[in-house]
């Protein structure tokens, strides 16, 4: 049963979204006419409410996805389709504890926050105070409670060594924080970059060859949604262009040179 406070979205006859929080007394508006938040309490999840001008809106559960495509930005957000494939890479598992940094809008922080689930842990820095403020917002509004901010630079934080199962960095210049988040990341466990410009990855693989990581993979996650309103059924004419690399380190023991590529086969290229 829906109350005040929790949140829908609302689908208007053209599909497009509406995230909305409930409250006493309150009124969605629309140029479809409006609802107000007693009817759609009414609803419910999975129901639908008749406008003033005689249209119909659809109430639905919002998903993450949606909430964070919808929520309030400061920075960029990290895309939801590479938070997916971020957490996929991490390898993360209920009850384990990630580093991230810069919470930025907390958008791959809540990702993170439902992968390690209520007895994890997500260590998040931000160095900008407004955005960190956004990003504790963002998560309350959620309802998400196993992520610790903290405002500072990831660089200067004084981290527990192999505290971590896994550390994500969305920041310009990851190889400034290697420092850290190496040291807190445990040996075996993975670091993923979040890089929107080639030249930064190649920094990045670069400046990796004085750290003990192995680099895994430079991925670009695809996402191409199709309209399919039969008889209509073609790629929408509007996509999701590029968002950002994905890079895949494993922290390995510092033996040596390290090779820093491996190729499919198990064959390996210098680099280290
Ligand atoms: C693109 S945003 C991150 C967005 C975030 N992943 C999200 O999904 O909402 C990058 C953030 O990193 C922060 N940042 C950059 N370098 C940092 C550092 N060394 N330590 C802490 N925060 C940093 C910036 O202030 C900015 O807010």
């Amino acid at each position: 049963m829906l109350k005040p406070g929790d949140l829908v979205l609302l689908l208007d006859p053209k599909a497009r979204r509406y995230l909305v929080r409930l409250k006493e007394g309150g009124r969605f508006g629309h140029h479809v006419g409006g609802v107000t938040h007693e009817q759609i309490i009414a609803a419910g999840y999975g129901g639908r409410v008749r406008t003033t001008k005689d249209a119909w809106l659809q109430v639905v559960r919002p998903s993450l996805e949606d909430y964070v495509l919808l929520m309030k930005r400061g920075a960029a957000v990290t895309y939801p389709k590479d938070a997916a494939a971020i957490v996929l890479m991490l390898d993360l598992a209920p009850g384990e504890k990630v580093l991230e940094a810069g919470s930025g809008s907390g958008a791959l922080a809540l990702f993170l926050s439902r992968a390690v689930g209520p007895q994890g842990l997500v260590v998040s820095y931000e160095r900008r105070s407004d955005f960190l403020e956004r990003a504790r917002a963002n998560v309350a509004g959620w309802g998400a409670d196993n992520i610790d901010f903290y405002h500072g630079d990831l660089a200067d934080a004084d981290l527990e060594p192999e505290r971590f199962d896994a550390v994500a960095l969305d920041v310009m210049e990851p190889w400034k924080v290697f420092d850290t988040s190496v040291r807190s990341l445990k040996t075996g466990r993975q670091l993923v970059l979040y890089l929107p410009n080639i030249t930064q990855v190649v920094q990045a693989a670069t400046e990796a060859a004085g750290f003990p990581l192995l680099l895994r993979r430079v991925v670009e996650v695809g996402h191409r949604e199709w309209d399919v309103r039969p008889p209509v059924a073609h790629p929408h004419f509007r996509q999701v262009g590029h968002t950002a690399f994905l890079v895949q380190f494993t922290k390995v023991r510092p033996v040596g040179r390290q090779p820093q590529h491996e190729e499919e086969g198990g064959g390996e290229t210098g680099g280290g």
